[in-house]
């Protein structure tokens, strides 16, 4: 208890896609958890709000704030509404993530755009606005969601996979630029985690097909076990928090020992 007390942090994408525990939303309660009052961004107000409801059910401080952090304005103006409300931001976790799935010859142009715009100038908008505050306090962390995509290849996944990548070095990149001014950024990387964006989204494309590819997922990974969003969120906190004062502008692969592994490969959606 009391990692984060007296930090107030921004969960960018703070709801879950659909019932269950998404990263963001899973982050945000174990946040608040350790004493920080939360700013639960969502493009989706009523995701944002479950999650809000949640941390005040454990007695814990969260305002709700809808926001789709790829508008460079409405980034802007939920930066200025956390400040109105807490006057300050220690902690800003960009968890905001799209998927298409596909090979350069299936991903259209237009979907290419627009995960880039969300998975990665999302980002920059969110650091472009934040990080003058953090400066202004003397410092801050940023946590970047990234993907074991960024580094390997996992299926046909081109676009999702470039993404991810950017968000690797945009991480590595404002880590160096702002270590002197106390402000640190970093990456997590997820492998297989069963978010039900991941899950819902295997079921509806086939659903005859689900108990296999669940089992391929996890003959994958050398424990033979997905992760669930709390290792991602716990991963987030140890960045979040003073523990890793000496942790900046590297990535944190939270996968089972997948990457390491030569043995699990699925190479399938
Ligand atoms: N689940 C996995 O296996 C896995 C693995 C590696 C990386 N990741 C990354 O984790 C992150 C979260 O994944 P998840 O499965 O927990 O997600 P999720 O889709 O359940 O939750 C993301 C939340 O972000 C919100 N959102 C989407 N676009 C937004 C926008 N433009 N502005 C504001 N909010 C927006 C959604 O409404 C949703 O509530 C993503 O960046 C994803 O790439 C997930």
């Amino acid at each position: 208890m009391g990692r984060l007390s007296e930090k107030v942090a921004i969960v960018a994408g703070a709801g879950s896609i659909a019932e269950g525990w998404s990263n963001g939303k899973a982050t945000a309660v174990l946040f608040a958890r350790e004493g920080a009052r939360v700013f639960a961004v969502d493009r989706n107000i009523s995701a944002a709000n479950e999650t809000r409801d949640i941390i005040r059910s454990e007695g814990g401080e969260c305002t709700a704030h809808q926001c789709d952090v790829s508008v460079a304005t409405e980034v802007e103006a939920m930066v200025d509404a956390c400040l109105t409300v807490y006057g300050r931001i220690d902690v800003l976790f960009n968890n905001v993530g799209m998927q298409v799935v596909g090979g350069p010859l299936d991903v259209k142009e237009e979907d290419w755009d627009k995960l880039m715009t969300v998975n990665v100038k999302s980002m920059y908008l969110t650091c472009r606005a934040v990080i003058p505050h953090m400066l202004r306090l003397g410092g801050g962390s940023i946590i970047n969601n990234a993907s074991t995509a960024g580094i390997r290849f996992t299926y046909a996944n081109v676009a999702y996979s470039a993404s991810k990548g950017a968000v690797k070095q945009l991480s590595q990149n404002i880590g160096v630029q702002y270590a002197a001014r106390g402000i640190r950024c970093n990456c997590v990387m997820p492998g297989y985690i069963a978010t039900p964006r991941i899950t819902d989204r295997l079921k509806r494309s086939n659903p005859a097909d689900y108990e296999r590819k669940i089992d391929a997922r996890r003959k994958a990974v050398p424990s033979g076990q997905l992760g669930s969003a709390w290792d991602v969120a716990y991963g987030v906190l140890y960045l979040a928090s003073d523990e890793s004062k000496f942790v900046n502008a590297t990535e944190l692969v939270i996968d089972g020992g997948q990457t390491a592994s030569t043995t699990g490969k699925v190479w399938e959606d």
